[in-house]
């Protein structure tokens, strides 16, 4: 069984995954021909928008898909076209948690998964690869292989793969560029490992051999969620600490920095913050926690659930520790929230701490100045109406004011808040800020951002995450 040499790839899923990857993809291949489709007009547009004004914000991705689209990278609504076209087929869809039904609030909604597989069985007339590249539960390409089977006309076969993407936000491209490894699952099979040389062939055009790991298909599955699970362990075990800091005096950073002198441990992933968010750690853990469950080990599902459990106490407690501060009363008070993005350098706000921490301001009755250099502002007010329920989006919109700039945002409050760590806010002029703001003034360092004995000169009351009160 020789391996098929891939000519043209169409990704389905123009999303925060898809489009990056494949667009490096098609960069870094110069004879392929890589179509990225989704059934999203608007997004697709954006994506071949003249101005580069792409659908999603991540540094270094304008330049790439400046470099090929039209050549051999193209955006398109033709799912069909794309899936008869190629012989290899990305599969990057959404897969968020389910909201209701059997294993609600755990489990990942396949629905996206399922129709995309059952579209590519429906319309191929040709042998497909096709791969599985969003992050789901293990043995998902089991049901996706039985469906594509099922599915099947005659003389058209499909291999399935599982490759992850390990790609962050707000440094997807120099990942995609320089990937720690790449990760390909297949059958153990002729035509399975077939299949998984063909797809190492495309990457080998841009990663040594020896970072392209090949395994079988539910390792690799398992793979993904244990990295994410194992780097957000990583999170919520420094903000455990950040915890012990405050209440002792002990300062997080110098913590952090000795624990990662340990070439055991390691200096990454280790700064302690307001919480992490995204649109995977959250998601994976619940996934594991619910296949423990599923696989009748409670103990693990329970291991698991605490590093979910921590993040959230991690967010209520930086919440608390602002009223607290603040004379145990946040009413009526005007308090900034610099940052909405889950973390700096991307518009993505899916699970971001800043929607929490508003959340439990609205709840106390403050009001609250936001700004963001990137968010957009339906999707502030869509994640504000959804963590709210109870509340209007009329009555949401009298209390929150978005704001142009951070000077804008500060003026007249009370306290600040750093919810994300986004570099501007590092060069704020704060002189100017405590000018403009009520006394006393305090910044609450949800992200160990600023140069807390600078502010404090200036005159500011300082709270930083993993440090004591002051
Ligand atoms: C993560 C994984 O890193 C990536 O490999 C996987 O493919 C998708 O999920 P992403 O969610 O995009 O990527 O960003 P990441 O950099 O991992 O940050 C996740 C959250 O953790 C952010 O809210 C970030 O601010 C927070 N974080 C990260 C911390 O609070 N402290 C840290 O030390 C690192
Ligand atoms: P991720 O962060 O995993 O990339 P996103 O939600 O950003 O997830 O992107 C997933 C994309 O997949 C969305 O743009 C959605 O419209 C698209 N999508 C979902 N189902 C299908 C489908 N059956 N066919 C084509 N596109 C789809």
């Amino acid at each position: 069984m020789s391996p098929v040499k891939v000519q043209k790839i169409v990704c389905i899923g123009a999303g925060y995954v898809g489009g990056p990857t494949c667009a490096v993809i098609a960069q870094k291949c110069p004879e392929i021909i890589v179509t990225i489709v989704d059934l999203n007009e608007a997004r697709i547009n954006a994506w071949n928008d003249e101005q580069y004004r792409l659908p999603i914000y991540e540094p270094g991705l304008v330049e790439v898909v400046r470099s090929c689209r039209g050549k051999n990278l193209f955006f398109s609504t033709d799912v069909d076209k794309g899936i008869q076209e190629a012989d290899l087929i990305f599969v990057s869809v959404n897969t968020p948690t389910k909201k209701s039904g059997v294993g609600a609030g755990f489990a990942a909604d396949l629905n996206y998964v399922e129709l995309a597989t059952r579209r590519i069985a429906a319309v191929a007339t040709s042998n497909k690869i096709v791969v599985e590249k969003s992050t789901v539960p293990c043995r998902t390409a089991e049901s996706m292989r039985t469906i594509l089977e099922a599915n099947a006309k005659p003389n058209c076969r499909f291999d399935i793969l599982s490759n992850p993407e390990f790609l962050a936000e707000g440094t997807a491209i120099k990942d995609l560029h320089n990937p720690d490894r790449v990760l390909i699952g297949s059958l153990q099979t002729p035509e399975g490992l077939a299949a998984c040389q063909s797809l190492s062939d495309v990457y080998a055009h841009w990663v040594s051999r020896d970072q392209i790991l090949t395994v079988g298909l539910w390792s690799s599955e398992l793979s993904k969620l244990a990295a994410n699970a194992m780097l957000a362990q990583r999170i919520s075990s420094i903000n455990a600490l950040s915890a012990i800091c405050e209440a002792t005096g002990a300062n997080i950073d110098e913590v952090a920095n000795a624990v990662g002198y340990d070439s055991r441990i390691g200096p990454k992933f280790l700064k302690a913050s307001v919480g992490f968010g995204g649109s995977c750690f959250q998601k994976d853990i619940l996934n594991l926690v619910y296949l423990s469950e599923s696989l009748h080990l409670p103990e693990v599902a329970a291991y698991w659930r605490q590093v979910v459990e921590m993040n959230e106490h991690q967010k209520s407690r930086f919440a608390k520790r602002v009223v607290d501060s603040l004379f145990n009363t946040i009413t009526n008070k005007r308090i900034t929230v610099l940052g909405f993005a889950f973390k700096a350098d991307t518009g993505d706000t899916r699970e971001s701490a800043a929607i929490s921490l508003i959340r439990d301001f609205l709840k106390e009755k403050a009001n609250v100045n936001l700004y963001d250099p990137q968010v957009e502002e339906h999707q502030i007010w869509q994640d504000l109406a959804e963590a709210s329920p109870n509340l209007s989006l009329e009555t949401i919109k009298k209390q929150v004011n978005i704001c142009s700039s951070s000077l804008e945002a500060c003026k007249d409050a009370e306290a600040i808040v750093i919810a994300t760590e986004w570099k501007e806010f590092k060069e704020i002029d704060w002189e100017t800020v405590y000018q403009g703001m009520n006394k006393p003034a305090f910044v609450f360092d949800g992200r160990l951002l600023v140069d807390e004995d600078k502010l404090t000169k200036i005159g500011f009351k300082v709270v930083t995450i993993g440090r004591g009160s002051l």
